[in-house]
């Protein structure tokens, strides 16, 4: 099926006449869809944030009240506070930011979700060596992540009691995994309001979980099995989150026929939501002047190459550095590419206040200088790196690869994989790591591989490259109807129906 705006407006209406027409949404999540500034005059101004979540939840808000709740990033976002803001016009969404002091926000997003959750979760940490976890990380989960998990919770509490009717509550990511325990502790059964959670990044198996000492793991999921429906990327994420409650939270029970988990009198449902893009946002933005005129800078960067891209955060999980080494393979053993073929890498700085980042971009460079310095000539860049955090330029770049490359170590879906097929001009090849959620949805139209073979993705490239124009077209045809298929409302459809057939 192939959504529309009619066929999505006619399934919000229904949704919101037979159900959510007086029970407000609250959104909890820690970017806010919006950043207050001051201008030079002092004026108070804001920018919208990007992104498909944003786009997909103030969507919602044009059909039912809808608060969003965020940390504070600037100190105008914490003179701002809370109220309504019009975000696009006849948007409105109504938003509130807590405002941990800087060493509580620093414990809970530079020391516990960033480094220590992130890790885990992606398996990335180097058990040998890291990580260490000390009195300074207790600080931070008791100080930073517990304290501002209750904030949250503090504040949604204060919506509730508010409301007139029981709010639908929709938590966000692995920022936010003990929110739903401390609400159940501060408010009486009757005013508890429906509680959703949806994961964005990978939930790997028991194994992996038990890195984390016993008190911190147990209080995460305590506080997971207080939620009335827990979304994840895949299928898979779902079936380990029921591994993991099974091997490691004492007192549980588990049904995986049902997808169920019965814990301290309470059942919490485990489905599985893939995230999706904004098609017609991504293809209104992708026809915008903005992007036509970077999109001459990359035609200039083309020339007559084939063109590989990326577009990556600098994030070690995206593994990037393995990247160039599979691009540098495929020169050697295919050295009648030499000359012919670039590859341009957008890195998107990140987390920059996480000591686990902060070496990475060096790395990169090192990577990059090693194989221009090898195979480059004064006519010939093999690959150029733009580092810089323009969506925009980003988007050009994706019109016009020939080869798009996503290697992740692991990511809960990576959106970028999403994104290339929709605005790309040139029918380019995707390859995809096989550790992504969007590996089970497009796998049919992209090129699949193994994220540490080098010499597989080496292969990868050269196939790419080489490959039939006709083969080229129909999978780039295949990947764009996959994509098209399941947007971003039909992500946020998604989850309200489930409420409704679960008769919450
Ligand atoms: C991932 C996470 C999001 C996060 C984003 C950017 O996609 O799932 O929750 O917002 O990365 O990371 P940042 O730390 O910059 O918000």
């Amino acid at each position: 099926m192939k959504p529309n705006n009619q066929q999505a407006n006619e399934k919000w209406n229904k949704l919101r006449a037979e159900y959510f027409s007086d029970r407000p949404v609250i959104i909890a999540a820690n970017r806010a869809p919006i950043t207050f500034d001051y201008t030079p005059d002092g004026e108070l101004t804001f920018t919208r944030g990007a992104g498909g979540l944003v786009t997909a939840l103030n969507g919602l808000a044009t059909y039912m009240p809808a608060r969003w709740i965020a940390c504070a990033r600037t100190e105008a976002d914490a003179r701002w506070e809370e109220g309504e803001v019009e975000v696009n016009e006849n948007q409105k969404v109504y938003v509130k930011f807590i405002n941990p002091s800087p060493e509580t926000y620093d414990g809970y997003y530079n020391h516990i979700a960033n480094p220590l959750l992130w890790f885990i979760q992606h398996n990335m940490w180097d058990l040998p060596r890291a990580p260490i976890i000390n009195k300074h990380t207790w600080h931070a989960w008791k100080n930073g992540y517990q304290e501002v998990n209750r904030m949250y919770a503090e504040a949604i509490t204060r919506f509730t009691c508010n409301a007139d009717n029981r709010p639908v509550v929709m938590l966000q990511d692995y920022h936010l995994y003990l929110a739903g325990r401390y609400l159940r502790k501060q408010l009486r059964r009757q005013q508890m309001p429906t509680l959703m959670h949806f994961t964005h990044i990978p939930w790997p198996g028991p194994d992996y979980w038990q890195i984390l000492p016993p008190p911190m793991r147990h209080e995460i999921l305590d506080g997971m099995c207080s939620i009335d429906v827990l979304g994840f990327q895949t299928r898979d994420d779902g079936r380990n989150f029921i591994r993991t409650v099974s091997a490691l939270l004492p007192k549980s029970s588990v049904n995986y026929k049902d997808r169920t988990i019965w814990y301290r009198n309470h059942r919490t449902h485990v489905r599985d939501f893939p995230i999706s893009i904004d098609v017609p946002g991504l293809n209104n933005t992708a026809a915008s002047p903005e992007v036509k005129e970077y999109l001459e800078d990359i035609k200039r960067i083309k020339g007559n190459h084939t063109l590989i891209v990326r577009v990556d955060r600098i994030d070690p999980s995206k593994n990037i550095q393995r990247g160039f080494q599979a691009f540098e393979e495929m020169l050697e053993i295919y050295p009648e590419h030499l000359g012919k073929v670039k590859f341009l890498a957008i890195l998107i700085p990140s987390r920059l206040d996480v000591p686990e980042y902060q070496n990475y971009l060096d790395e990169l460079m090192a990577a990059v200088g090693q194989v221009n310095a090898r195979f480059g000539d004064s006519d010939w860049e093999p690959i150029r790196l733009i580092v810089s955090e323009n969506y925009p330029k980003a988007i050009a770049a994706l019109q016009s690869y020939d080869v798009l490359l996503v290697n992740s170590i692991a990511d809960g879906m990576n959106l970028v994989a999403k994104e290339g097929p929709i605005v790309n001009q040139c029918s380019g090849v995707l390859i995809l790591s096989e550790r992504t959620g969007a590996r089970q949805q497009l796998e049919t139209g992209a090129l699949v591989i193994s994220p540490c073979d080098i010499y597989e993705t080496a292969e990868a490239v050269h196939r790419a490259i080489t490959m039939d124009p006709e083969e080229k077209k129909e999978r780039a045809a295949e990947l764009r109807r996959l994509v098209e298929t399941e947007d971003i409302t039909h992500w946020l459809l998604d989850q309200l129906e489930s409420i409704v057939e679960l008769h919450l």
